[in-house]
């Protein structure tokens, strides 16, 4: 089952408080790759947890025809993989163990003990762990728990992919293998991916579209070049930023608070 995702309307708060209003997109392809940036405390992450059925919101959201909104969480889960974004720490588990439990959770039809191994084995090679798969999350580093994380999403194959800072902790090498990685993935497959980040270069580099979120509500919705203005990161960030198109899109420096 495929098709755009659309998300309408969408409402979330806590305790009565809203947090999140009119949350509104215009549809998303197969294979599109979303940012969804803003400052601390916008909704990023209420926005994410909405989407994956794991927070109470209000709205509307479709994959195609199929109205996610209100589905029991297992269904709604064979949907939408959502990583969040605290870092797993389930000791005694082994990367192996881990990524294999993911899958089990959502085990395709057909799919035999020895096709789920093979399945987690090659998610673990294809984001660079395999020397981890046999290792405790509980002692790796956290740049290794959170690449392990990353692999838990990703052999899941899920329709729409939802990763909350994905590479939030990762050193340069990584943070660039895993947006490859999750481009690659999406192109091949039509996976959606809606990704938070804060690097405002790497978001502008490697997704197709921007959603700025400011205050709980969509500041801006558009390509990298038309999101990302100085006049807007002023507005949205308090910050005082030079915008350049450069050789791999676009260049942001950010040289001072306001
Ligand atoms: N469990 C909770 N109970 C009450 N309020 C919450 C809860 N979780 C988040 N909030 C509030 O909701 C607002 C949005 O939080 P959210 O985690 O969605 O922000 P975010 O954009 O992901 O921020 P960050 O970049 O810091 O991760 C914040 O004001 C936060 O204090
Ligand atoms: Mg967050």
């Amino acid at each position: 089952m495929s098709g755009h995702l659309s998300i309408t309307g969408l409402a979330a708060g806590y305790r009565g408080k809203s947090v999140v209003e009119q949350f509104t997109l215009a549809p998303i392809a197969p294979g599109e790759v979303v940012a969804l940036l803003g400052p601390n405390a916008a909704g990023k992450t209420t926005v994410l947890r909405s989407l994956a059925g794991l927070h109470k919101a209000s709205g509307s959201v479709k994959l195609g025809k199929q109205e996610l909104m209100h589905l029991p969480l297992a269904d709604h889960a064979a949907y939408v993989t959502y990583m969040p974004q605290a870092l797993p720490d389930r000791v005694g588990l082994t990367v192996l163990e881990a990524v294999m439990s993911a899958l089990r959770a959502s085990i395709p039809a057909g799919m035999g003990p020895d096709d789920l191994l093979v399945a987690a084995l090659d998610v673990i090679e294809r984001v660079g762990i395999t020397h981890l798969a046999a290792r405790e999350l509980g002692q790796l580093s956290g740049g290794q728990r959170q690449l392990a994380s990353l692999a838990q999403a990703l052999v899941r194959r899920p329709t729409v992919l939802l990763l909350d800072e994905p590479i939030s902790a990762l050193d340069l090498h990584f943070q660039l293998k895993v947006m490859k990685l999750v481009r690659e993935v999406a192109a091949q497959s039509g996976m959606i991916v809606i990704m938070v980040l804060h690097d405002l270069t790497i978001a502008a580099r490697w997704s197709d579209r921007i959603v700025l979120l400011s205050g709980g509500k969509v500041e801006v919705e558009g390509s990298p070049a038309e999101a990302l203005t100085a006049e807007r990161l002023a507005q949205v960030y308090k910050v005082c930023a030079a915008v350049s198109e450069g050789e791999h899109g676009l260049q942001i420096a950010i040289h001072d608070v306001l």
